[in-house]
């Protein structure tokens, strides 16, 4: 597939993931868009990636938990012919959901749930009439079970992952030529865990992955159609174990897991 001079639109770029896939895009030769708040790291991206592989980066600096937030971000992107749409900004809450605040929790799931969707929405339909294009939500080997200490997160998670392997089926179904994804990484030593409010205890330690290889393996399964992309052995072992559990049985097993030390 040639992707050169073609266009993605890539939120939460401005750390993790989000750096990996503007870099992995870049090098295909395609030209970005980068959204996240901190407009200094987006900069960042955008010189490194314009230098190594000359293409085109433009920064857009914006908080996608804000109400209308997606539908902003898209009204500023809807004419640049978007063929790429990596829904990457997201973050976690690692506390008993007791503790939560109701406000905080609010806003976590307005990014994680609310503008993946509504971004998904309005290009995905842009994409259908062209019968060309790709969508790759990121959601987490979180998604597959429930998560004690990250309950709302998982649960968000769980959302994303269902939500896209649905669309991809109904494209599939339906002849359509355009790809929906979910990537479903399990720790990787991004922001992530520091951001979560999460330690990294031996179990995060000894678990935990580099992100560019995974953020490949994600792009190429994207590229190919996958509907489900779960990097490493050791999360897709532990993701069929769990399945095999009650899902109180698989809460309580990663409630051990990720409890504190
Ligand atoms: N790392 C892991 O262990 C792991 C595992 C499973 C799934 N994931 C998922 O991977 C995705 C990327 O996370 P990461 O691991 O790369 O962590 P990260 O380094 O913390 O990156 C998160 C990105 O999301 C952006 N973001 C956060 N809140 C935002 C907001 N309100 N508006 C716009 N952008 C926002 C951040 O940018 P700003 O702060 O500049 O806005 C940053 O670019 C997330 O969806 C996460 O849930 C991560």
């Amino acid at each position: 597939m040639d992707f050169k001079g073609k266009k993605a639109l890539i939120t939460g770029a401005s750390s993790g993931f989000g750096v990996d896939f503007a870099d992995i895009l870049g090098s295909k030769g395609m030209d970005l868009i980068i959204v996240a708040r901190r407009k200094d790291k987006l900069d960042e991206v955008k010189v490194n990636v314009e230098k190594k592989y000359g293409v085109n980066v433009k920064v857009i600096d914006m908080d996608l938990s804000g109400f209308d937030a997606a539908q902003e971000l898209y009204e500023m992107t809807k004419d640049e012919n978007i063929e790429v749409l990596l829904n990457n900004a997201g973050y976690g809450m690692y506390e008993f959901f007791k503790n939560q605040k109701a406000e905080e929790v609010d806003r976590m799931l307005q990014l994680n749930i609310i503008a993946l969707t509504a971004l998904t929405n309005m290009f995905l339909k842009d994409m259908v009439k062209k019968d060309c294009g790709y969508i790759m939500n990121v959601a987490s080997f979180a998604g597959f079970n429930p998560t004690p200490f990250y309950a709302a997160y998982g649960a968000s998670k769980a959302f994303v992952m269902n939500f896209s392997v649905a669309l991809n089926t109904e494209l599939e179904k339906t002849g359509s030529k355009v790809v929906v994804s979910a990537f479903c990484p399990g720790y990787t030593d991004t922001e992530f865990v520091s951001r979560a409010g999460q330690s990294r205890s031996k179990f995060v330690e000894s678990t935990i992955g580099k992100s560019y290889p995974a953020a490949v393996e994600a792009i190429d399964g994207l590229f190919n159609g996958k509907a489900v992309v779960m990097p490493r052995f050791m999360n897709r072992f532990a993701a069929s174990m769990l399945k095999l559990m009650s899902r109180k049985k698989a809460a309580e097993t990663v409630f051990s897991s990720i409890k504190e030390d």
